[in-house]
């Protein structure tokens, strides 16, 4: 079965060095189906390269070859991803892509597109590298309701949040340790400010829920604002602070959706999921929690999750196998602060004493968190169990604090 390849940075290099490397035990397990690279697409030049002899620039070649079968789309970005991913798949060949942006923004479209031409795409690489999650949800989870999944879903602000509790680093020195091990991107926008990871959950909500999540609909916040007082006082809770994507079912009509910092606490399957590694947590019905970790990003880690895609397609070579999710709904993802948790709660207050009657007077007994470094004129503390809306409102009201920091905690 002939391939091709567009986009050589580092994922895309890395499928082709899968490929060609484990060629013969893929080639056993694609049920004698012999896989080769036919055209790998590129604007750039890569001269002296083994496989320069397969380099294209133009997308019409790959579109116009009726024996390119495969087409592996890993270019990342919208555009042009979407159009030539869109013109392959209605030429009739399947496509496979690592690309979590045009997956969360546009596979519903690219399903349907997928569905009415017979073939297959795929995107087991979107979400968690080489973690094995798509295929697990889809096919072995199959028997359960899924009620939950949340996950540690981007590595950056992964390895900066464990710097920051386990080395006491700051914020910034944390990111640019990140930046200089290779992990962030030169502009980190995306992990820190949560829209890697919202990219990810709504991938994986629209699996489990069987509706598409847009991410404009999933209430995102960053790892921005942590301060190491907030990682010492949750410390002093028992817990630490991950950034997480969470979804969980409320109807066949309607979810609830979020991306935000979020407590764990220690004994939890997540806590201890540190530096660069992701983790998902699913909840079914049946088998209760089921953890997946590994390594959410590298080159070779994504690349075996696409090339396990590609053998599929090439097992899968006249069929298109039953997979995906059905469009959207009006109102789809339920408000983010109807949800119902304890909170943390950090404040500048002058009085703590009044404070503290005020705030259980409003929102009823409070456990009062401590922090060696912390200023004389700052307070912390964890609220009972509540819907978030009628928590922060009640907290709003009350005149001896003002409120610098919020963070859900979870059962997880
Ligand atoms: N920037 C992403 C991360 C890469 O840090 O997890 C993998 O999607």
């Amino acid at each position: 079965m002939q391939v091709a390849v567009m986009g050589y940075g580092t994922v895309g290099s890395g499928v082709v060095e899968v490929i060609t490397t484990n060629h013969e035990s893929i080639v056993k397990r694609s049920t004698q189906n012999e896989l080769e690279i036919k055209y790998i697409l590129d604007l750039r030049d890569f001269p002296g390269d083994i496989n320069e002899s397969k380099m294209v620039k133009d997308f019409n070649v790959i579109l116009n070859d009726d024996e390119v079968k495969v087409v592996v789309e890993t270019m990342g970005g919208l555009h042009p991803a979407f159009e030539f991913v869109s013109a392959c798949l209605k030429t009739g060949k399947s496509v496979v892509t690592s690309n979590k942006e045009l997956v969360a923004s546009k596979g519903y479209e690219l399903l349907t597109l997928a569905r009415e031409n017979n073939v297959n795409f795929l995107f087991e690489a979107s979400v968690g590298g080489g973690i094995p999650i798509i295929r697990p949800i889809s096919q072995c989870l199959a028997a359960n309701e899924i009620d939950e999944i949340a996950g540690i879903l981007n590595g950056t602000t992964n390895f900066i949040l464990t710097m920051m509790i386990e080395k006491n680093m700051s914020f910034e020195d944390a990111l640019k340790l990140a930046q200089d091990n290779g992990y962030a991107e030169k502009d980190p926008t995306a992990d820190i400010e949560g829209h890697d990871a919202c990219r990810k959950i709504c991938i994986l909500a629209s699996l489990c829920f069987g509706k598409h999540v847009y991410p404009d609909c999933v209430h995102t916040e960053g790892i921005t604002k942590i301060t190491l007082s907030d990682v010492a006082y949750i410390s002093s809770f028992g817990g630490v602070i991950k950034l997480l994507g969470r979804a969980k079912r409320i109807s066949d009509d309607k979810i609830f959706a979020v991306v935000s910092p979020a407590i764990v606490m220690n004994g939890s399957q997540l806590a201890s999921v540190n530096d660069v590694f992701n983790a998902i947590l699913v909840r079914g019905n049946a088998t209760g929690d089921v953890v997946f970790y590994g390594k959410g990003a590298g080159k070779l880690p994504t690349a075996s999750a696409v090339v396990a895609d590609v053998i599929d397609c090439a097992r899968n070579a006249d069929k298109r196998k039953p997979f995906g999710w059905g469009d959207s709904v009006e109102n789809y993802v339920a408000d983010y602060d109807t949800d119902v948790n304890p909170l943390y709660i950090r404040a500048k207050t002058e009085d703590k004493e009044s404070a503290v009657k005020a705030i259980e007077g409003a929102v009823g007994s409070i456990q009062l968190l401590t922090n060696d470094s912390a200023p004389q004129n700052e307070i912390a503390f964890v609220t009972k169990s509540d819907e978030e809306k009628k928590l922060v409102a009640a907290l709003k009201n009350i005149a001896e604090i003002e409120i610098e920091s919020l963070i859900r905690i979870t059962d997880y």
